[in-house]
């Protein structure tokens, strides 16, 4: 485990004043030391050049969202053309099902993963009413890839979008993209994928699988801050498709004409012809400085400690798997990232406020799932055995850790 980062986070704190053993970046990564340059940066440029900026500053407002664009690819596995940093992750389901989701009365259906997180529940239904039909006889759920092949089998012909998480929010499953994304094509269908808790953490070939179009967010893996500005793929293969529709706006527009402010929209090619509005060029600049650190890492080297990480936290889980709780998450490292999802017995709630008065942050899903991840660029062993140390305490409510070989 050579590869370590840490040094360039900023560490939150526990209640007695040391860094805590932060295992939540599935939810909100750290922050990079970094930001605040890249951030002052831009604003020295505001408060010197005012408007000039766009065109002006160190580097140019207008064209700011390519300064990620390389790093941005090489992250997903796209060529540079098919991705771009854009509003944010629910907004780009939408503005891609708008492009995507195009229902006919013979095929209509939409194919999610079961218990997909709920912003996308919400998302494809709104989709499927705003088309004119109903969710209770459009959207269609599958509990993974087998019975994804086996309903495209029977009824292919009805489905027109399979659209599913990379990685499942609760289970920290992993789905097989590239067999997902072959068994809706051969039944003739659209494959979107939610990579919110996959960028940044598992291996991601978008191009190579021939994805048609895919979105994240940029605050969980990916560092880039509460909230933080989405991103999109759109395959090469659709860049220039002039027949797709879309919800557009100016900054869609192909650069080198959007500032004659003409009637007519001309897409820029590629996944930038969805972008709607002008980028917060300040998210951007945080976003920036944590992908630089991702290019300079590499997925593949991150990859690898991350799976040497989790591997070590299920090893160290299992030597107390007596005591009533369980690991729901597959145990085949293919088939998950960083993740691990812990059902325990009573409230995993309780559980996870006790192991914050220890200085060990992770999260819970209601009822009883804690979500523990380790981060490969910001976390440790040491993190580890703290984290199981305390959580086999906290199991028992108490709060002194029950220490244990490890
Ligand atoms: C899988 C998944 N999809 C969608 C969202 C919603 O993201 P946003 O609020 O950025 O639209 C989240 C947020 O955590 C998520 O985990």
């Amino acid at each position: 485990m050579s590869l370590n980062y840490r040094d360039r986070f900023h560490i939150p704190k526990g209640p007695d004043g040391s860094d805590c053993a932060y295992l939540c970046g599935h939810s909100l990564g750290l922050q990079p030391k970094s930001v605040r340059a890249y951030i002052e940066q831009e604003l020295s440029d505001w408060e010197a050049l005012g408007v000039e900026g766009h065109f002006r500053a160190r580097h140019p407002w207008v064209q700011y969202n390519r300064l990620l664009t390389e790093q941005t690819a090489r992250l997903v596995g796209a060529k540079p053309i098919e991705v771009v940093a854009m509003n944010s992750l629910t907004v780009n389901l939408h503005l891609l099902m708008a492009s995507f989701y195009r229902p006919t009365p013979a095929r209509h259906r939409i194919v999610i993963e079961e218990h997909a997180f709920p912003s996308d529940q919400y998302a494809v239904k709104s989709q499927i009413r705003f088309h004119g039909y109903d969710p209770a006889k459009s959207l269609a759920t599958i509990s993974g890839e087998d019975e994804l092949e086996e309903l495209l089998d029977r009824e292919g012909e009805s489905v027109t979008l399979v659209l599913m998480g990379g990685i499942n929010y609760f289970s920290g499953r992993a789905f097989d993209l590239a067999r997902v994304t072959r068994a809706a094509h051969a039944a003739g269908c659209i494959a979107g994928f939610d990579l919110a808790h996959a960028a940044g953490n598992i291996t991601l070939k978008l191009h190579e699988w021939d994805v048609d179009f895919a979105a994240w967010c940029t605050y969980k893996y990916l560092n880039g801050g509460p909230g933080s500005i989405g991103a999109g793929f759109v395959h090469e293969r659709h860049a220039r498709e002039e027949t797709l529709p879309r919800l557009t706006g100016w900054w869609g527009h192909e650069l080198e004409t959007r500032f004659r402010m003409g009637p007519d929209f001309h897409a820029t090619p590629g996944a930038e012809g969805w972008q709607v509005s002008n980028p917060p060029v300040l998210a951007l600049a945080a976003l920036r400085a944590s992908m630089d650190m991702f290019d300079e890492a590499g997925m593949e080297r991150l990859r690898a400690k991350s799976v040497e990480l989790t591997g070590y936290l299920q090893s160290r889980l299992d030597r107390d798997a007596d005591r009533g709780f369980a690991i729901v998450t597959p145990r085949d490292p293919e088939r998950r990232g960083a993740q691990l999802s812990i059902r325990v017995p009573g409230s995993a709630h309780s559980v996870c406020e006790r192991l914050r008065q220890a200085g060990v942050i992770c999260d819970w899903r209601e009822p009883d799932v804690l979500r523990v991840a380790p981060a490969p660029l910001y976390n440790t062993a040491e993190d580890i055995d703290r984290f199981v140390d305390h959580f086999v305490t906290a199991l028992d409510g108490s709060n002194s850790p029950r220490m244990r070989s490890r």
